[in-house]
């Protein structure tokens, strides 16, 4: 008996993973349930933690091996640099995380030879209004909106590849030249097979450069409208969070964004952990 339930929140994207207690070591049949409801799902999400940082980094290790993330110099955790924050919370007069990150939809790190496989977010603090949580997270599935475009499409864009461009994201803060040096811009399958189900999804967002062989305007005009088709209200989650929430997401199978709605003196803390992926293919 693992002694997990999971728990479907809509027929295309999401679940509870309810049952389990992160403290304790999980056995090898738990994180086999787990990983699958992830690559099945989504999304999924935990209630209700506490974790110490060296235990969300095992956690994540459930997943596969964790990044170190290039914001970790800067907004990291003493000894777990896996963990970076993402916060507008300001001590001393110094930003302790990237604020308003990821506000725009995206896939983390599609600009990389090797995009993130996984995400997870540990809630520390959730900004509250009148009763009311404040700084959701959206997901949009990517594999859904692949399902449900007409067979005449598929076959016209199933070969095409997307560029990224690493200096053309839509972000607040400028990338540093070190960053910029070490994401030269690539490109991707805009369909790609998911690396345990074989489900074909969507790879392409707003925050996409080009389309390889297509000029910059007929790959606009691509991008924007299956950016926009991935992210109709059918095939996005949207999560309230709360505090103690463990959200892990699967950067093939969804997008997502950063809903801010809040600002100082509401403060948001989430502690970021990634997994490494492998090239999309
Ligand atoms: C992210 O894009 O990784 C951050 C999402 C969030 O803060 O809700």
């Amino acid at each position: 008996m693992t002694g997990i339930k999971i728990i479907p929140l809509m027929a295309k994207i999401g679940a509870e993973v309810a049952g389990l207690d992160l403290r304790d070591t999980m056995s090898d049949a738990q994180s086999e349930i787990v990983r699958n409801a992830l690559a099945n799902y989504g999304v999924i999400y935990l209630r209700g933690h506490k974790l110490e940082p060296k235990k969300q980094v095992s956690f994540t290790r459930v997943f596969g091996e964790p990044a170190i993330n290039h914001n970790a110099k800067k907004f990291g955790i003493n000894g777990s640099p896996e963990i970076y924050r993402i916060s507008n919370i300001v001590e001393n007069g110094k930003p302790i995380g990237t604020a308003k990150a990821g506000t725009e939809w995206h896939s983390d790190m599609c600009y990389a030879m090797r995009p993130a496989k996984a995400t997870m977010l540990h809630a520390r603090k959730v900004p509250q209004l009148n009763g009311f949580a404040l700084g959701d997270t959206s997901f949009a599935n990517t594999a859904a909106a692949w399902d449900a475009l007409p067979i005449t499409l598929k076959e016209k864009i199933s070969n095409l590849r997307v560029i990224y461009d690493f200096t053309r994201r839509k972000r607040g803060a400028k990338p540093s030249k070190a960053a910029i040096q070490q994401y030269p811009p690539v490109s991707h399958p805009l369909v790609r097979s998911h690396p345990i189900t074989g489900r074909k999804s969507l790879y392409v967002s707003g925050e996409s450069a080009g389309i390889e062989g297509k000029s910059e305007e007929a790959g606009r005009i691509i991008i924007e409208a299956l950016a926009s088709h991935i992210v109709h209200p059918a095939f996005v989650y949207r999560h309230s969070w709360r505090q103690g929430d463990v959200v892990v997401w699967d950067n093939c199978t969804c997008q997502h964004k950063a809903e801010v709605d809040y600002d100082l003196p509401l403060e948001r803390l989430m502690w970021r952990t990634t997994v490494k992926g492998s090239v999309p293919k």
